[in-house]
């Protein structure tokens, strides 16, 4: 498969992993898990959204200073999507932007942050608030490598697959909707539906890249208020994506009955649907108003009207984002 962008191209490939070309930058679980496709050269780094920071960046930069690599060194990310958004940041812009493959290991970072070539680093402040477009050079899928994946991760990559099939493709709903849910079939399939939607709105600025956004207004609200240590990212969306159905009911935006549907579709994977009453709505109303798609404190989100169909709407009134909350 090949993805088309303003500065070129690159191929999605789908096959087994041996080691690619270039400097291998991975974290200590998929080094421990995977050795013979981590070189002795590699650059470690521990695992987790912590390492997504400044100084994780500064000391892969300064390790490839070490290593002597120049202009024309490529760097493999070997890993899920901390690893992909940090070492692609560190690609960016390591002497003024270096080649990268990705080689995403997580269920999400396969479905979603491997392509589209959002790259980035958190602040303290908040999660990616440094960052760039910036292409891989080629992706390689390898769904083995979610064997070793724990079950809360792959639940966590699922709530994104899941979405993909509200917003614009019902058919995944049904094909996920089983225990025994094709691996590669599916990750295919999410991959061609994400490259559609980059292809078409690379920049996000055509209101089509956004609807990937659903069930993400709430969610990374719900996140931020509980500082990312209680839920993953997959199952704060899975929550957004519930309530997010709700006020779209609630506006008469979506068919009666919608947010049963979407609720039973991610129960149905141990995903939660409801928010932590002890959650202060005035709080996260206050969060949601900073979101990106917000306009001047304005509350806009991308919101599903039924299987497969998805639109930007913008100015929800507050008290209708109240009652869906409560
Ligand atoms: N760039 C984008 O478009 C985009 C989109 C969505 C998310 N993201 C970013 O992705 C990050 C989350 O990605 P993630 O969920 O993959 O997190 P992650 O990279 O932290 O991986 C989750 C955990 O799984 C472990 N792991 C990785 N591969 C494994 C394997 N094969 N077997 C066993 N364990 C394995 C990791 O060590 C880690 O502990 C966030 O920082 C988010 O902002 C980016
Ligand atoms: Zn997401």
């Amino acid at each position: 498969m090949i993805v088309q962008h303003s500065q070129g191209s690159y191929e999605i490939s789908f096959h087994s992993y041996s080691i690619a070309n270039g400097i291998t930058v991975t974290d200590e679980n998929v080094a421990g898990l995977y050795p013979s496709q981590v070189p002795s050269d590699s650059i470690i780094i521990p695992a987790g959204e912590s390492s997504k920071n400044l100084s994780t960046y500064s000391f892969i930069c300064q390790e490839l200073l070490k290593r002597g690599a120049t202009r024309k060194s490529q760097l493999v990310a070997l890993g899920g999507g901390v690893i992909g958004d940090l070492v692609g940041f560190v690609a960016a812009t390591y002497m003024r932007g270096i080649p990268f493959v990705q080689v995403p290991t997580t269920l999400l970072a396969q479905v979603d942050s491997s392509v589209g070539g959002k790259v980035g680093i958190d602040l303290p402040e908040g999660k990616n608030l440094v960052g760039s477009f910036y292409a891989p050079q080629q992706v390689i899928v390898d769904t083995s490598f979610l064997n070793t994946l724990p079950e809360r991760q792959l639940q966590c990559g699922l709530a994104e697959v899941i979405k993909y099939g509200w917003i614009v493709d019902p058919d995944l709903l049904k094909a996920t909707n089983r225990h025994d849910w094709e691996r590669f079939e599916t990750v295919s399939r999410c991959i061609q539906l994400k490259a559609q939607v980059v292809v078409e709105d690379e920049f996000e600025t055509k209101g089509i890249r956004v609807w990937l956004n659903f069930g993400h207004t709430i969610g990374h609200a719900i996140e931020q208020l509980t500082e990312y240590k209680v839920h993953t990212h997959g199952e704060a969306i899975s929550i957004g994506m519930v309530i997010e159905t709700r006020i779209a009911e609630l506006l008469g935006f979506a068919e009666v009955g919608l947010t049963d549907q979407v609720a039973d579709s991610l129960r149905f994977h141990g995903l939660p649907t409801k928010i932590d009453p002890d959650l202060s709505v005035d709080s996260l109303i206050r969060v949601m108003r900073l979101d990106k798609k917000s306009d001047s404190g304005e509350l806009a989100m991308s919101l599903v009207q039924k299987a497969g169909v998805c639109q930007l709407v913008k100015n929800v009134p507050q008290q209708v984002v109240r009652e869906a909350l409560l």
